[in-house]
């Protein structure tokens, strides 16, 4: 596959450490030093699929595409407003595409499986496909429950992928360990139903889901640079999942390579689970910091436990 145009879209509405620390027994301090995290965008008055309506109009628009040239949207969510239809067949009507549409969910890592999904895809004959991420964890956490919903913010990210050999290596891995993350949905019962769930929010070890996830990213990174016989510093930009900035400084550390080569946005945008690593990648290639010929290594993490990483040369 070859990347040919990106988009991204966040809420109005922005949340400062500030603005928690009026009903959560939390601080600015704590957020700051623990989590790198100082504002992120919650939805207000918008839905998730106006939000994917935007990335996909930006993304279609940088490809220079009509809505009508796409041949298929694959699109990564793990929670949005509706049980059904699938997000992305709600995204594909109001922006006029008409196209086959499929949802994915491997949590936080969804956006590079969808990558997969849609690299497969193009084998198979597909031409244009629009791959997003779309996701509010926002609707997920507790709102009471400080050791969770100061992590999260809403948001989308869209690429538009074409034929073409700019993917030069994928891993994917799924390690069934749902304990450390988990959230149950509040579902309809029968009246036969006999069982007692726990409540629906979502709930993490966060001690552990750190050690997962620094392992798992490390190994996942490590093995698309065996891939392509890469050395860490040959790699130009790592855009790692926006889940903690200690999680990244650590992978970064132990991978031995400069600061400015693992950009972040999760000071600002908070952790928007599989969009996050999308909406950074529009973000960077928007301001230009992404030439033509670099190496991006793009490297997520989730529930599941899912993990993801590959190599594409821009
Ligand atoms: N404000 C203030 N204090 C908080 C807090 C908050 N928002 N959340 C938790 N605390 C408290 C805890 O209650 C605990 O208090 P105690 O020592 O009195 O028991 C203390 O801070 C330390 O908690 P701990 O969970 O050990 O902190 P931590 O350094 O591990 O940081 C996370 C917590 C969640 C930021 C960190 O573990 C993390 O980022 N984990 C990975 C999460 C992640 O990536 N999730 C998404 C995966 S897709």
């Amino acid at each position: 596959m070859k990347i040919i145009g990106t988009g991204s879209a966040v809420p109005e509405f922005t949340v400062t450490n500030q603005m928690l620390e009026q009903f959560l027994d939390t601080s600015d301090e704590w957020i700051t030093e623990r989590t790198g995290i100082k504002t992120r965008q919650l939805m207000t008055t918008e839905r998730l699929d106006d939000l994917g309506v935007l990335a996909a109009q930006r993304a279609l628009e940088s490809a220079g595409l009509k809505p009508t040239d796409i041949d298929m949207i694959v699109l990564s969510n793990v929670i949005n407003e509706y049980m059904t239809p699938s997000l992305s067949s709600l995204i594909q009507g109001r922006i006029g595409a008409t196209c086959p549409c499929l949802d994915v969910n491997a949590a936080c890592a969804g956006f590079i499986y969808a990558l997969d999904v849609a690299e497969a895809m193009l084998k198979n004959g597909h031409e244009r496909i629009l791959v997003m991420a779309v996701e509010a964890p926002t609707l997920m956490v507790d709102w009471k429950a400080r050791e969770t919903c100061v992590l999260f913010g809403d948001g989308a990210g869209a690429v538009v992928v074409t034929q073409g050999d700019n993917l030069k290596a994928m891993r994917l891995t799924t390690v069934s360990k749902p304990k450390p993350l988990f959230g149950y949905l509040a579902v309809s019962k029968t009246p036969w139903d006999q069982k007692t769930e726990p409540d629906y929010y979502l709930k993490m070890e966060g001690r552990e889901v750190f050690r997962i996830a620094v392992n798992s990213s490390l190994k996942d990174i490590k093995s698309v640079l065996a891939t392509c016989q890469l050395q860490p510093d040959q790699v130009d930009h790592y855009l790692l999942h926006q889940a903690n900035l200690r999680i990244m400084d650590s992978i970064r550390k132990t991978l031995d390579v400069a600061p400015e080569k693992f950009p972040h946005n999760i000071e600002k945008r908070g952790n928007t689970s599989s969009a996050s690593v999308a909406i950074l990648l529009d973000e960077m290639n928007r301001e230009g910091k992404i030439k033509q010929g670099d190496k991006l290594v793009l490297s997520a993490f989730g529930a599941g436990f899912c993990t993801a990483a590959c190599l594409i040369e821009w």
